[in-house]
C-alpha cells in the first residue's frame, strides 16, 4: 500500500423526508442561494421540501444550471451571488448542478474569471461554504471536492478538484430517484460501477481491504442493478443504489492504491464532441479500454472475473475475454448502446481526441501510458 493521507468533511443525511433536516444545518444568519437545474425538482416535489425547510431563511434562486454545467451559466451565478452578498450555497439536484455550484462556491471568492479556476484549481485558495440535496445517484459529486465544467463555445469539458469545495452536508433521500428518466438510472448505474473500476481495475495485490471493498459496491451494482431497471421506485434498492455511487467516488475505496481515470478522461471528450451522457460514454470505453490493455491488466482482470462473475474455467485467456464480454453484456442489459458506431460515430471523432491528447501532452492511466495513440486504439476497439 502506498502511503496516503485521507480526509472527507461531508456530513450525509440519508433517508426518507430528511430535506426537512436542511434548515437545522444552515445557519439562520446566511444569505444563501438555492442553485437548480431546469425544473425536475419543480415536478418531482423536491422543490416544495426545501423551501419549507427553508422558510425562515433568506433566500434566492439561481435557475437553469444544465447537465454537462456550462462557464456561461455558472459565470451569470456568481455574477448574482456577487451582487446579493451570497454568504452559502445550496446545490438541488444531480451532479451537474453540484459540480456548478462548486465552481461558484469558488468563483464567489475570485476576482478573474472563473474559467482560470477550472484551468488552475490551485487558484482556488477559498470558497463560500455549499451543501447539497442529491437527485441522482451516480457522480458522488455530493461527498467529493471535484467538479467537472463544459465550455460549449470551445467544445471543452475539464475536470478540477479543491480541497475547499467539499460539500458541508449532503442529503440523499432514495425517494427524490423515483422520477428519474430511466436513461438516466442506467447512466448512474454505469457511472458508479466504473468510478469503482477507475480506482481498482489497476495493479494487483496493493491491497486487499481496498479490493474488496471496492468489490462490494462492483457486486450490489451487478445484484440491484437488473431489478431497478425493471422498477426504480423500490426503496431498499435506491436507497443502496444511492449509497454505492457515494462510497464509489468520495475517496474511501481509492486509500493507498493507483488509480487509472482513462475511460473518464476518453469520455469527457466524447460529451464535449457529441453531447452523449456522461455514463453511456463509459460505458462505450471502458469494454474497450480493458480489450486495449487486457495484457497490462490481467491479473486484476482475472481476480475481477472470479470474485464478481464466478469466471473460474478455461485458459488465462479465455477468462479475460469473458469477463470483458459480461462487463460489456452487463451494460448492454441496462438498455446501453456500448459502440461508438451505434451511435454514429466514427473515425473523425477518434483522430479528433488522439489530437487532443498529444496537443495536450497528456497520458492518463495507472502507467501513465494512455497517451493519444492509445486513445485512438481503444476508441477503434468500440467501433
Ligand atoms: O436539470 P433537471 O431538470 O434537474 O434534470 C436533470 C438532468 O436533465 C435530470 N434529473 C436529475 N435528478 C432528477 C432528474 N430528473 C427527474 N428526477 C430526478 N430526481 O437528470 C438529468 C441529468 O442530470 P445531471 O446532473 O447532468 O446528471 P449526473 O448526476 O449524471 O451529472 C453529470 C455531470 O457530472 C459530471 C459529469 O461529467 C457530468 O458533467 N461528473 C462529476 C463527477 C464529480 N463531481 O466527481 C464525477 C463524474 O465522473 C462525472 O464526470
Ligand atoms: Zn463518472
Amino acid at each position: 500500500m502506498e502511503n496516503f493521507i485521507f480526509k472527507n468533511p461531508t456530513q450525509l443525511i440519508f433517508g426518507k423526508g430528511m430535506i426537512s433536516k436542511i434548515a437545522e444545518e444552515i445557519p439562520q444568519d446566511k444569505k444563501v442561494m438555492l442553485t437548480f437545474g431546469g425544473g425536475s425538482i419543480k415536478r418531482n416535489g423536491v422543490y416544495d421540501q426545501v423551501c419549507k425547510s427553508l422558510e425562515k431563511h433568506t433566500t434566492i434562486e439561481f435557475w437553469g444550471i444544465e447537465s454537462n454545467p456550462d462557464i456561461s451559466t455558472l459565470r451569470k451565478a456568481i455574477a448574482l451571488g456577487k451582487k446579493e452578498n451570497i454568504d452559502y450555497l445550496l446545490a438541488v439536484g444531480g451532479g451537474s448542478v453540484i459540480d456548478g455550484t462548486k465552481l461558484v462556491a469558488a468563483g464567489l471568492c475570485y476576482e478573474g474569471d472563473s474559467w482560470e479556476l477550472v484551468l488552475n484549481p490551485s487558484l482556488i485558495k477559498t470558497a463560500v461554504p455549499l451543501a447539497s440535496v442529491l437527485t441522482l445517484p451516480a457522480t458522488g459529486s455530493e461527498m467529493n471536492c471535484g467538479g467537472v465544467i463544459s465550455c460549449r463555445e470551445n467544445k471543452l469539458k475539464y475536470s478540477f478538484a479543491s480541497p475547499h469545495t467539499f460539500p458541508v452536508f449532503s442529503v440523499l433521500d432514495p425517494e427524490t430517484t423515483y422520477s428519474l428518466p430511466s436513461h438516466q438510472v442506467a447512466c448512474g448505474l454505469v457511472d458508479t460501477f466504473v468510478h469503482v473500476m477507475e480506482q481498482y481495475m489497476t495493479t494487483i495485490n496493493q491491497s486487499r481491504i481496498m479490493d474488496r471493498w471496492a468489490e462490494g459496491i462492483l457486486q450490489t451494482i451487478v445484484e440491484i442493478g437488473p431489478s431497478i431497471m425493471k422498477d426504480q421506485t423500490q426503496y431498499d434498492l435506491m436507497a443502496d443504489f444511492m449509497l454505492s455511487a457515494t462510497m464509489g467516488l468520495n475517496g474511501f475505496v481509492s486509500m493507498g492504491v493507483t488509480q487509472d481515470w482513462a475511460t473518464h478522461m476518453i469520455g469527457h471528450e466524447l460529451t464535449a464532441l457529441h453531447g452523449l451522457t456522461h455514463g453511456h460514454t463509459l460505458a462505450i470505453v471502458f469494454p474497450g479500454l480493458l480489450r486495449v490493455l487486457k495484457k497490462q491488466k490481467s491479473d486484476k482482470i482475472l481476480q475481477y472475473g472470479e470474485r464478481i462473475w464466478n469466471i473460474t474455467n478455461g485458459s488465462k485467456e479465455e477468462k479475460i475475454e469473458e469477463t470483458i464480454v459480461k462487463t460489456e453484456t452487463f451494460f448492454r442489459s441496462l438498455g446501453l448502446t456500448t459502440r461508438l458506431s451505434e451511435e454514429s460515430i466514427g473515425v473523425d471523432t477518434i483522430n479528433e481526441v488522439e489530437k487532443r491528447f498529444n496537443d495536450r501532452k497528456v497520458a492518463y492511466g495507472e502507467n501513465e501510458n494512455v497517451t493519444g495513440e492509445v486513445a485512438k486504439e481503444i476508441l477503434i476497439n468500440t467501433l
